[in-house]
């Protein structure tokens, strides 16, 4: 993307913002591969790897993965071919310590994070999205009962598969998630907004109105007016 570097964009927001959503629409649209910390948990968890074992222990809680293994694991993904040009990073970092292991990283290869957007939605909103949310099983597209319905019901648009619903979408566990963004992840727009790297977007609007903001943001932060 960006002439001189890899582009390093961290889509930070509370569970239910839309960054899953908004992230897999635009990785295309801006040549950067998107790489979700929870789906990667969740395919370790599909392949019954130990790690995926460890990280459902603290999914089904609502608890935060632990920093070390949480950490090893995005960068190994980072390093792989297809994030050559850049990485759209969703939902991670998530503490002030996946924070700085990720300036570092970035700095040991002579690059950097070049724009954080900040999402913003009430918690009623979170609740309403996250309780009637549906992930595709195949292919992990998706959508909303009510606000992005698929065109015929519980099958995925884009491939056909089964939607099912995550089990940390219930609502007893979606509080605890928005609880441990507010006092874990939250500090992070600071660190972010220290850096001059954040951007306020208002995620309560549509789908598509989210996006759009989101790219004039992204591609005035790459490339400049
Ligand atoms: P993760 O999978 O990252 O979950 P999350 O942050 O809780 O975020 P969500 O995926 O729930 O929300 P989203 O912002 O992606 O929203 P989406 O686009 O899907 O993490 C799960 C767990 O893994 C964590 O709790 C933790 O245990 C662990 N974990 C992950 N990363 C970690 C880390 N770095 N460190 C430690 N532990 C970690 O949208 C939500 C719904 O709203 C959808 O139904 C969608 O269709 C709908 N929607 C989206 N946009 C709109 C809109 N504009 N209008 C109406 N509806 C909309
Ligand atoms: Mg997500
Ligand atoms: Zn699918």
């Amino acid at each position: 993307m960006s002439s001189t570097h890899p582009a390093y964009l961290v889509f930070i927001g509370p569970p239910g913002a839309g960054k899953g959503t908004q992230a897999a629409m635009l990785e295309k649209k801006l040549g950067l591969k998107q790489v979700s910390s929870g789906d990667l948990f969740r395919e370790n968890l599909k392949n019954q790897t130990e790690l995926g074992l460890l990280a459902k222990s603290y999914i089904d809680r609502g608890e935060l993965v632990p920093d070390e293994v949480t950490i090893r694991m995005v960068q190994d993904r980072m390093q792989r071919p297809d994030c050559d040009q850049g990485v759209i990073l969703d939902g991670f970092p998530r503490t002030l310590e996946q924070a700085s292991a990720l300036d570092a990283m970035l700095a040991s290869q002579g690059s950097k994070i070049d724009l954080a957007p900040v999402l913003t939605v009430s918690d009623d909103e979170l609740i309403a999205r996250l309780t009637g949310r549906r992930v595709c099983r195949n292919c992990g597209a998706t959508y909303h009962m009510i606000f992005n319905p698929p065109r015929v019901e519980d099958v995925c648009d884009a491939c056909g598969g089964e939607l099912y619903q995550r089990s940390d979408d219930s609502l007893e566990t979606v509080r605890n998630r928005l609880y441990v963004y507010y006092k874990q992840t939250s500090p992070l727009i600071g660190y972010y907004y220290a850096k001059g790297l954040t951007t306020f977007i208002d995620g309560g609007q549509a789908i598509d109105v989210v996006k759009q903001a989101l790219l004039d943001a992204i591609q005035t932060a790459l490339h400049g007016k």
